[in-house]
């Protein structure tokens, strides 16, 4: 197969879809390397658990920084550093500015917790509730400035039932997200160069 492509993983917190991630590019054939994973919050889980796995691990906390964008300068220079072609966000709880958006530009995709367009933002599986949706869901898509707003990759929908929770639907569709993100990295990355 063609070279493997530098792949970084953006998260904040637990880490699960970044370590099904992992998981998957433990197989040779995946096209992603992943060689480097880096949270905006130093005490995410989700560092800890790259480190074990063996993949670098660092923490640039956006509150040491005054601007967005003064964060974003110092993500890009690592992102450089370790020769990162394509970025994959995990539970990123950063919103991007325009800059680190057009830099990276069709090397930069995201999962977001519904099936999009709808429910951009947060709270999604509670508004998906409220109105009275047949099913919720996950959506894997490119980052553009709007946020939530770039095409859509892949997605993975399930059923709301008439006793769902927020908490019961998010358990549900992170169950989804974890086999739905590595599929969509996968399939975004065959023949990408
Ligand atoms: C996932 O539900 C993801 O869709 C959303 O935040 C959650 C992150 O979970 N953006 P984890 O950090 O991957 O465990």
């Amino acid at each position: 197969m063609t070279r493997r492509v530098r792949t970084a993983v953006l998260i904040s917190g637990r880490g699960s879809n970044m370590m099904a991630l992992l998981a998957a590019a433990r197989a040779d054939d995946y096209p992603a390397d992943i060689q480097l994973v880096i949270s905006n919050r130093p005490e995410a889980d989700g560092l800890r658990k790259a480190d074990a796995a063996g993949v670098t691990a660092i923490a640039i906390d956006h509150k040491d920084f005054d601007t967005r964008e003064a964060f974003e300068r110092e993500l890009d220079a690592a992102l450089r550093a370790h020769k990162i072609d394509f970025v994959a966000c995990a539970g990123f709880m950063r919103v991007l500015t325009e800059w680190f958006v057009s830099r990276w530009e069709g090397r930069l995709i995201n999962i977001h917790p519904s099936l999009l367009p709808k429910y951009k933002g947060l709270h999604t599986h509670k508004r998906a509730i409220e109105a009275g949706d047949a099913e919720g869901g996950a959506s894997v898509h490119w980052v553009a400035t709007e946020v939530d707003g770039g095409d859509i990759i892949d997605h993975e929908a399930v059923q709301i039932e008439a006793d769902e929770t927020p908490e019961s639907l998010a358990n549900k569709v992170l169950k989804r997200e974890l086999v739905l993100y590595p599929r969509a990295l996968n399939k975004v990355l065959m023949g990408w160069h």
